[in-house]
C-alpha cells in the first residue's frame, strides 16, 4: 500500500514512486498521560527517504516527467534535497539541490550525494537559496520542486487522509512543525477535502519564528536545522489554516525542542529529528486548547516529520557517553547491571 491508493484525489498518475506514504500512526502512552488527552504520533520518518517530503515529491516529479522536464531543482534545509535527489535518480532526471553551507544534517547530505544530485552549498541561508532557485526555474527548463510547487501540496495532503481513515475521522487537534509552511498547508487541504477541520497547532523554533513575530527573520537560528527558515513561502496559507481551524501558531525554544526529542526517543521508543520534535515540544509547552474557552481536545496527532537517523550529530552531541570495557564476563556484568 502507498499513498497512491488515493490516486483519484491526485492530479497525476504515479510515473515515479518508491511506495511512499501509508506511514505508522502510533499511540504515545507517556505523552497521553502527561497531557491528559490521547496523543498519537504520525511517523513520517518511515517514508522511503526518511521524511514526509516523499509524499509531495512522488507527485511533483511525476508531474515533471509528464511535462517533459529533464531536470529538477530545489532549495533545501536537507530533507527536500534528499527526497528530490532520490526521485530524480529513480526517474533518470538530473537533480540540482541548493543547501545552506554547513547547516544541514549530515545524513541528508549523504543521501543527496549518494543519489547523484549536484549539491551546491550556498554561503547564505534557506531563504537566499529559495530566492535563487525561483529565479533559475524562470530562466531554465528545469522543474522547481520546493513546496511552492502545487503538486507537492497535493501529495502531502494524503497524510491527512490516512489519519482520518485510520481514526475513523480527524483527531480534535493536529500539532506540526512549521518551516516554509508547505506541510501545514497540505494537512489543512487534506482535512478540508475529507470534510474535517481539526484545530491546527503550528510550531516554529523560537529563533526562526517569523509567523509568530509577524515579520520575516533576517538570520534565523535553531538547533532544528530543518526549520531554520526566516521567510516562509506559504505564509498566508499557513496563517489562514491556523485561524480558520481555531488553532494556534506558537514558538518553542531549542531547549524545549531537545527535551521533547529526548522524551520521544527514551520514553516512546520513537527517534525523530529535532525539527519534528517541535510538534511535541509545542504541545507540552503551550498545552491545550488553542483558543481559550474552546472545549479541551481529547485527541491530538503530532506529526513527526523526519527520522532521527538523519541527524546523528545532534543525537550524539547530547547523548550519554558509551562505556568502554575489556572482553571479560565479570567486567561486562558489572557495567551492564550497575544501577
Ligand atoms: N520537519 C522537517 C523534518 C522538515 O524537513 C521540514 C522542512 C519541516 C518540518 C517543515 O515543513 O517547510 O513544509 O513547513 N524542510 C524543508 C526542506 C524546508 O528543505 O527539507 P514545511
Amino acid at each position: 500500500m502507498s499513498l497512491w491508493r488515493y490516486r483519484d484525489r491526485l492530479p497525476v498518475e504515479p510515473l515515479v514512486t518508491l511506495e511512499e506514504g501509508d506511514t505508522p500512526l502510533v499511540p504515545a502512552p507517556r505523552l497521553s498521560e502527561r497531557t491528559g488527552c490521547d496523543v498519537w504520533l504520525k511517523l513520517e520518518g518511515a517514508n522511503p527517504t526518511g521524511s514526509f517530503k516523499d509524499r509531495g515529491m512522488t507527485v511533483a516529479v511525476s508531474a515533471a516527467i509528464r511535462e517533459g522536464a529533464e531536470a529538477v531543482i530545489c532549495a533545501s534545509t536537507g530533507n527536500t534535497a534528499a527526497s528530490a535527489a532520490a526521485y530524480a535518480a529513480r526517474a533518470g532526471l538530473r537533480g540540482v539541490v541548493i543547501v545552506p553551507e554547513g547547516k544541514i544534517a549530515i545524513g541528508k547530505l549523504a543521501q543527496a550525494l549518494m543519489h547523484g544530485a549536484r549539491v551546491i552549498a550556498l554561503r547564505g541561508n534557506f531563504d537566499d537559496a529559495l530566492r535563487i532557485v525561483r529565479q533559475l526555474a524562470q530562466k531554465h527548463p528545469i522543474e522547481l520542486v520546493n513546496s511552492v510547487n502545487p503538486y507537492r501540496i497535493e501529495g502531502q495532503k494524503t497524510a491527512a487522509f490516512e489519519v482520518c481513515d485510520e481514526l475513523g475521522g480527524a483527531p480534535d487537534a493536529l500539532a506540526i512543525p512549521v518551516g516554509n509552511a508547505g506541510n501545514i498547508t497540505s494537512w489543512r487541504r487534506g482535512f478540508e477535502e475529507y470534510g474535517e477541520s481539526p484545530a491546527l497547532y503550528g510550531f516554529q523554533a523560537a529563533g526562526a519564528a517569523p509567523l509568530v513575530l509577524g515579520h520575516p527573520v533576517e538570520s534565523p537560528e535553531t538547533v532544528a536545522s530543518a526549520i531554520r527558515i526566516g521567510n516562509p513561502a506559504r505564509w498566508e496559507e499557513a496563517m489562514e489554516a491556523v485561524t480558520a481551524s481555531r488553532g494556534r501558531i506558537a514558538a518553542v525554544g531549542d531547549e524545549q525542542i531537545l527535551s521533547a526529542y529526548h522524551l520521544l526517543a527514551s520514553g516512546e521508543g520513537v527517534f525523530c529529528e529535532p525539527a519534528s520534535a517541535a510538534s511535541v515540544a509545542g504541545l507540552l509547552a503551550h498545552g491545550l486548547p488553542a483558543v481559550e474557552g474552546d472545549p479541551e481536545p481529547e485527541s491530538v496527532v503530532c506529526v513527526l516529520t523526519g527520522h532521527g537517523l538523519k541527524d546523528p550529530d545532534t543525537a550524539l552531541g547530547k547523548a550519554p557517553a558509551v562505556i568502554g570495557c575489556d572482553p571479560d564476563l565479570a567486567a561486562v556484568e558489572r557495567i551492564a547491571f550497575a544501577d
